[in-house]
């Protein structure tokens, strides 16, 4: 069974207020374009084409707007909500159906990751079908993720969450691979003191039973969060040196459909037609034109 993917979008956003008051997080842009295209884009380039996306359920309408049944884009996006933001791993749950026993990539809506290495250690880490796959990657602030110990042949031996006294500088990132097993487990779950079903529980549980994989993102990947005015912020920053410095743009879901063979060129030049006026608009026209 070919693995699903999962895009958690919900949650309120509140470190982010009065931004986030009327207008999703995942929805805010970061430079270019919105939020959600950046994990949309990652599940894309892996060869995901059956994609769940989560949202609260005022936010789904303007979602719906935005990506619609995803065809365009050659992808079919299943629409789900979450009633009240109660932790990430009822994303899980939430898409038991959808799932339908197939291994699946959950992936925060406002994480981004970039970068060759990243993209070639995801499409190893995808073919592996049993267990799970967390990706690592050193940060400075540890105490604000999941956070990785490992033993001396590099073997996760705890994740926690937050903790006050971190074991080490390995961030666990927001995308996580798991075997078809994963809703099950996260049934078994009970709410943390935040009152939340934690991610780490869920990571906790393949740990316990000595299925899972930590794949280490190094150098070649940049990732990025965009919880913060700050953090915020900074990604735009770097999505726009990045694509001023190359003169190509990243993570744009329509090239991302293109380079798979989803959508012909023709298609491509009509998707670009509606934001001509846009830089990111020239862009699909540019690459959508046959090569000199
Ligand atoms: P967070 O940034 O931890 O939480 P948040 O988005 O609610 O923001 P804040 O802390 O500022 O109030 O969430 C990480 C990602 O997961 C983000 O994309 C939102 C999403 N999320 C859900 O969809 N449902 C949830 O229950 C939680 C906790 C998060």
């Amino acid at each position: 069974m070919s693995r699903k993917g999962i895009i958690l979008a919900g949650g309120s956003g509140t470190r982010l207020y009065p931004s986030t008051i009327s207008v999703s997080k995942q929805l805010m842009p970061v430079y270019d374009k919105p939020m959600i295209y950046y994990p949309l884009s990652v599940l894309m380039g892996a060869g995901m084409r059956e994609i769940m996306i989560i949202t609260t359920p005022e936010d789904q309408a303007a979602f719906q707007n935005l990506l619609g049944t995803g065809k365009d884009w050659g992808i079919e996006i299943t629409w789900a909500v979450q009633p009240s933001p109660d932790g990430l791993a009822q994303a899980l749950i939430i898409a038991e159906d959808f799932l339908d026993g197939a291994p699946s990539a959950l992936i925060l809506g406002d994480n981004l990751f970039f970068g060759s290495e990243f993209d070639q250690t995801l499409q190893a880490a995808k073919d592996v079908t049993e267990g799970a796959t967390v990706f690592g990657y050193h940060v400075n602030n540890p105490k604000d993720y999941g956070v990785a110990e490992f033993d001396a042949d590099n073997k996760v031996i705890s994740i926690e969450e937050k903790p006050d006294d971190p074991k080490s500088n390995y961030a666990v990132t927001g995308l996580y691979l798991y075997d078809g097993n994963a809703p099950a487990y996260a049934k078994t779950i009970t709410p943390s003191a935040r009152g939340e079903l934690e991610i780490t529980a869920l990571n906790q549980i393949y740990l316990d039973r000595d299925e899972l994989q930590c794949a280490m993102l190094g150098e070649g990947t940049s990732w990025l969060d965009t919880g913060t005015h700050r953090s915020l912020l900074q990604a735009a920053q770097f999505v726009s040196v990045m694509e001023e410095r190359q003169g190509r743009r990243i993570c744009c879901p329509e090239a991302a459909a293109y380079h798979q063979g989803w959508i012909s060129r023709e298609q491509l030049h009509a998707l670009a037609a509606p934001l001509e006026k846009s830089g990111y608009g020239e862009y699909l026209f540019r690459i959508s034109r046959p090569a000199e």
